[in-house]
């Protein structure tokens, strides 16, 4: 997501020009990263499966006990009109709701109200050449979290783990830097999940290899299976995805992503593979389907 010149933010219910957004230097989310977010996609002016983001923000915010009262209408609204106020029919939103303002120091019991925060942005660059093409990929040094620590599985705005991964991967110039978890098994990208296919079986870390419940991810294996393909969520070495036929990243700004090259080594034969095309497709398709365009 790319910064926009004179955009509209919907602040704590208000939406006011950017220059006018300022949120307080006592807010937790500045301090210490003590807050979560979504980022969902709007196709033709709506979002792509706003129950499961709503969902797994609500999970985000459990996880921390960060109390916010809105019901999900309430949310998809905010995140609409500032689409619109944008004028954006295909972009990105994101909400960020930190604990708020508090007394510096870790207790959470002197914050009042959480900040709650929505962005709309373009979609950035047209896609389809990498979609066609494919894209490389790192395997980087730095290890995923622990979910013993702090669970990929919340999708918290303490993003430092990835920020390491990110600054590794630009080194190769890789598209995605993805992590191993403690264990030496594949976890997930930065901003993504991955899957790997051999033959026309389809493989993908479990949820318990410490990742996030990606959306895109989840929708693409209901693809897979719908389509006729086994599909493992499973543990995952290294040396089956260098050793893949295909392989793949989901998100819900990539969709679909074919990965043709790891570090120094190509996948199959280099270029995107059948299956992950078949995928991808039909992914388009099925968001086109519930979305009605
Ligand atoms: N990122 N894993 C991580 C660590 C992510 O940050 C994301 C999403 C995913 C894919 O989840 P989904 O399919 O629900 O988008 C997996 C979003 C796009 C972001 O950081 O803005």
């Amino acid at each position: 997501m790319k910064k926009n010149a004179n955009c509209k933010i919907w602040l704590n219910g208000r939406i006011v020009p950017d220059s006018k957004a300022k949120v307080s230097i006592w807010d937790r989310g500045f301090l210490y990263g003590d807050g979560v977010y979504e980022t969902v996609r709007v196709y033709n002016g709506r979002i792509f499966r706003s129950e499961g983001h709503w969902k797994r923000l609500r999970h985000s915010l459990a996880g921390l006990r960060i109390a916010y009262q809105a019901s999900d209408a309430q949310i998809t609204r905010a995140c609409l009109d500032t689409a619109r106020a944008n004028g954006i029919k295909e972009g990105l939103v994101r909400i960020t709701v930190t604990r708020g303002e508090g007394e510096v120091g870790y207790d959470p019991s002197t914050c009042g109200k959480p900040t709650v925060v929505v962005l709309a942005l373009p979609v950035r660059g047209d896609l389809t050449e990498l979609w066609r093409g494919g894209v490389k990929i790192a395997l980087v040094k730095v290890r995923r979290n622990h979910p013993g620590a702090l669970n990929p599985a919340i999708k918290h705005t303490n993003c430092l783990n990835g920020i390491l991964a990110k600054i590794e991967s630009l080194k190769s110039k890789a598209f995605e830097g993805v992590f191993l978890n403690l264990d030496g098994y594949l976890a997930e990208g930065t901003i993504s999940n991955i899957f790997v296919v051999k033959g026309s079986l389809v493989k993908t870390p479990a949820l318990d290899c410490g990742i996030l419940d990606g959306v895109t991810r989840g929708a693409t294996i209901e693809v897979a299976r719908k389509l006729g393909y086994t599909v493992n969520e499973t543990r995952i070495r290294p040396f089956e995805l260098y050793g893949a036929d295909e392989a793949f990243l989901t998100s819900t700004t990539m969709e679909v992503m074919p990965i043709v090259q790891v570090d120094r080594k190509k996948i199959g034969t280099g270029f995107p593979g059948r299956v992950t095309a078949h995928l991808q497709e039909h992914l388009k398709n099925l968001i086109r389907k519930e979305l009605k365009f």
